[in-house]
């Protein structure tokens, strides 16, 4: 058996003006990784910068790769035959959009986020358990890690990409960033689907009630307090 021990990378470390610094050995640079200049590892980082960056992609994504992707999304794939797969046409976010040679195994998920990079729609589970999958299918939500993109031929499906817009934010949005809905944000644009599709369901008006109703959206980060607070405030406010 292999000894990967040998292949560790090795760090030189030393003590100056009583701060540990770490820096590679000369023939680990051939990743051609650009070591931090002082400037850049000052560089402030908040979680609302994070989430301004990356990670608004679940809170406030954008609908730029749809229509750069429409109507044939993978040039390769249209040429590749296989028995088996489909073409089908689904309509996202008021927009139709056809797909070739698809797995007719491929989930709702998988087939917004690698083949449409729809990717404000998040994988957790994989298994119907944590709701960060959740969309609207005709105007229900859905966990569209359990639904087979085939099936929704005819449908409306709407993304967290054709809930809002950084400038014009659906009102939810807008409540979760006012009530720091979120911490990480990996589950945001889930708990947002669900908590838009709940403004349209016959459930009570307490707290208690909205917790009930979203409690197929798990978040790890423990920020439900604040979620409660930002879907009251819509639903008092529509
Ligand atoms: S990824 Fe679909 S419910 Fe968790
Ligand atoms: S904000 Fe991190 S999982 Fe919910």
């Amino acid at each position: 058996m292999a000894d990967h021990r040998d292949s560790r990378p090795e760090l030189e470390s030393s003590h100056e003006n009583g701060s540990l610094s770490l820096s590679l050995a000369p023939e680990q640079h051939a990743l051609d990784l650009e070591p931090l200049t002082s400037d850049q590892s000052r560089t402030h980082f908040t979680r609302r910068t994070f989430l301004s960056g990356i990670g608004a992609t679940g809170l406030l994504a954008g609908t730029a790769p749809l229509a750069a992707a429409a109507p044939v999304l993978d040039p390769a794939a249209a040429e590749t035959t296989d028995a088996n797969s489909v073409n089908i046409t689904l309509r996202i976010n008021g927009r139709e959009v056809t797909l070739r040679n698809l797995d007719p195994r491929a989930t709702l998920l998988d087939t917004l986020r690698e083949r449409l990079d729809l990717t404000g729609t998040k994988k957790g589970c994989d298994h119907g358990q944590c709701g960060a999958c959740t969309v609207h299918v005709n105007g229900r939500r859905v966990n569209s890690c359990l639904s087979f993109a085939v099936m929704h031929e005819g449908d409306e499906i709407t993304t967290i990409e054709g809930v809002g817009q950084p400038g014009k934010l659906h009102p939810m949005q807008a409540a979760f960033v006012q009530h720091d809905g979120y911490q990480c944000g990996y589950c945001t644009s889930g708990q947002i689907m669900s908590a838009v599709a709940l403004l349209q369901e016959p459930i009570g008006s307490s707290d208690e009630d909205i917790r009930s109703a979203m409690a197929g959206n798990i978040c790890r980060c423990g920020a439900y307090t604040n979620i409660v607070a930002a879907v009251r405030q819509v639903r008092t406010q529509a």
